[in-house]
């Protein structure tokens, strides 16, 4: 081919007629046959595959959701304004995929990777399909490790490991979002990446978290994927699966990683939603027969893998929402049999100004007791039931007051707990300030403290204990507790307490 200096748009405009295809393409081109709002029900596209995007004639897009034999339901990616019965599709046979690397993080996302902030669109080498199989049982580790949430009653009570899914449950407006977030704001500092994925949310809603996680988290090691309430049911459909891709590219390069699903009641209802319009047989409370499929499949990928694919985690908190303190819902009590433990939130605890709300008695971490800090072990072993005891006995004393002296004690002692336990937002209590408060309330030395006096020593107590030689041991390793160690703790709370 002969060279045009004077005009090189034209020398690779030749060299792609050069290299275009000649001859007819065969192409699969099927008919929408009906739509409805989101979804669209397409015949003549035997070859399509579960998950393969579609393009419609307006060019806008959708992917497989269900396959029949005959037909197929697609859900919108994008709005699906213009199109009609009888409208053209075709095929690209490409899986929904997200764009995924370093590049991500510090990014408001939609589900495909959009921009949602004022960044600009993404350029990463890599994609990775929305859906993919879940670490075999041999490439998993067990979860030694504990996430440190710097929320008390979490991290003494229910502790999480790295690879564990904790679902957080409770009515609505009862802090279950906060305590996620709080978790994530924690963090900062502590080498864990963190995914938060809005489904069905409001953005002013969605935009609160973010601000709070820029104002006091890391929010350049966090990734915020939104499919929000206006968003096309398809997104919001995909929200979770694609943020769980996005998260299992870091945890398959040996990063922590911690993903929120806030929340997955609003995505079982899109979900519904769109079962229902592709006419799918409904079952209880007309969820369709595979809605626990779709959330065991979520959050199996959830796990910590084993050291020969380079140790990585995916600690999942998902959030559902319950009314009336229904927890034997459908999706619930679903939710609760493929989680390893569930942090239940109640609205009569909020009431009372208990926060976090958190209902010990009903909360559970199935697996996080053995990642916890032998030195945290060693002193929340009876906290639970010391705990559970004084509300019991609270729950009497209304009917009268007690003469008996051991009684006024456990009283007082309750007291203390529910003081401790109790943690305004943004408020975080370091690893070693909790288990310095615990050795004290076990000794018995805050029983004669004023409870209005114990949230202001929780941030006292930090710098004291920094300043302490003889606890540098324990800040290396919190995997034991030794009895100097212990006397070391009471000390600095001691001497906390007698400065005004
Ligand atoms: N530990 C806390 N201390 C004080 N206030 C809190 C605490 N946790 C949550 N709140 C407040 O309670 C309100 C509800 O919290 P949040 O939005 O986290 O609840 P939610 O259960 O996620 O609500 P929704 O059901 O609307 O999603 C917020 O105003 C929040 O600031
Ligand atoms: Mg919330």
């Amino acid at each position: 081919m002969t060279g045009h200096p004077e005009t090189p748009g034209l020398d690779r405009l030749l060299a792609r007629i050069d290299d275009a295809p000649l001859g007819p393409r065969a192409e699969e081109r099927g008919t929408v046959s009906a739509i409805a709002d989101g979804l669209a029900s397409i015949s003549g596209l035997p070859g399509a595959e579960l998950n393969e995007i579609i393009v419609f004639e307006s060019g806008a897009r959708g992917f497989v959701l269900t396959l029949e034999e005959d037909q197929l339901h697609a859900a919108f990616l994008d709005p699906m304004v213009g199109i009609a019965a009888g409208d053209g599709v075709t095929r690209t046979g490409l899986l929904v995929s997200v764009p995924v690397g370093e590049e991500i993080l510090g990014r408001v996302l939609d589900p495909l990777g959009r921009p949602l902030d004022e960044k600009p669109p993404l350029q990463t080498a890599e994609t990775l399909p929305a859906e993919r199989p879940a670490p075999a049982i041999i490439d998993r580790d067990f979860v030694s490790e504990p996430v440190e949430t710097a929320v008390l009653v979490v991290d003494a009570l229910f502790a999480i490991g790295h690879g564990q899914r904790e679902l957080i449950i409770g009515e609505r407006q009862t802090g279950k979002t906060s305590l996620a977030v709080d978790t994530i704001i924690n963090q900062a500092g502590r080498d864990v990446i963190c995914v938060y994925v809005a489904i069905g949310q409001r953005m002013t809603t969605v935009r609160r978290v973010i601000e709070a996680v820029r104002q006091r988290g890391d929010a350049g090691r966090t990734v915020f994927v939104v499919g929000e309430a206006t968003a096309e049911p398809g997104l919001q459909w995909l929200a979770p699966f694609a943020a769980t891709s996005m998260a299992e590219w870091f945890r398959d390069r040996g990063h922590k990683v911690l993903i929120v699903y806030d929340d997955l009641t609003k995505h079982a209802a899109t979900h519904r939603e769109l079962s229902l319009l592709s006419r799918q047989p409904p079952g209880r409370e007309a969820y369709p027969g595979d809605i626990f499929y779709l959330h065991a499949r979520l959050l199996e990928r959830s796990a910590k893998l084993s050291r020969a694919l380079g140790g990585g985690s995916l600690t999942a908190l998902p959030i559902a929402e319950i009314e009336a303190g229904n927890l034997s819902a459908y999706i619930p009590t679903n939710l609760i049999s493929i989680s390893d433990g569930q942090i239940v939130t109640s609205q009569s605890l909020f009431a009372a100004n208990q926060r976090p709300a958190v209902d010990v008695g009903l909360s559970v971490s199935r697996v996080g007791g053995k990642a916890q800090w032998g030195a945290m072990k060693a002193v929340a072993g009876r906290l639970r039931l010391d705990y559970a005891q004084f509300l019991e006995m609270k729950m009497f004393a209304r009917f009268g007051g007690f003469g008996d002296k051991a009684m006024a004690r456990r009283m007082a002692r309750g007291d203390r707990i529910a003081a401790l336990l109790a943690q305004p937002r943004f408020r975080p209590v370091a690893l070693l300030t909790q288990i310095a408060l615990l050795t004290a309330l076990n000794e018995g030395l805050l029983d004669t403290v004023e409870t209005d006096r114990i949230e202001a020593l929780k941030p006292a107590l930090a710098p004291l204990l920094e300043a302490e030689p003889r606890l540098d041991g324990l800040r290396a390793d919190p995997g034991t507790l030794t009895d100097d160690q212990r006397a070391a703790l009471l000390g600095v709370v001691r001497s906390a307490l007698q400065t005004p």
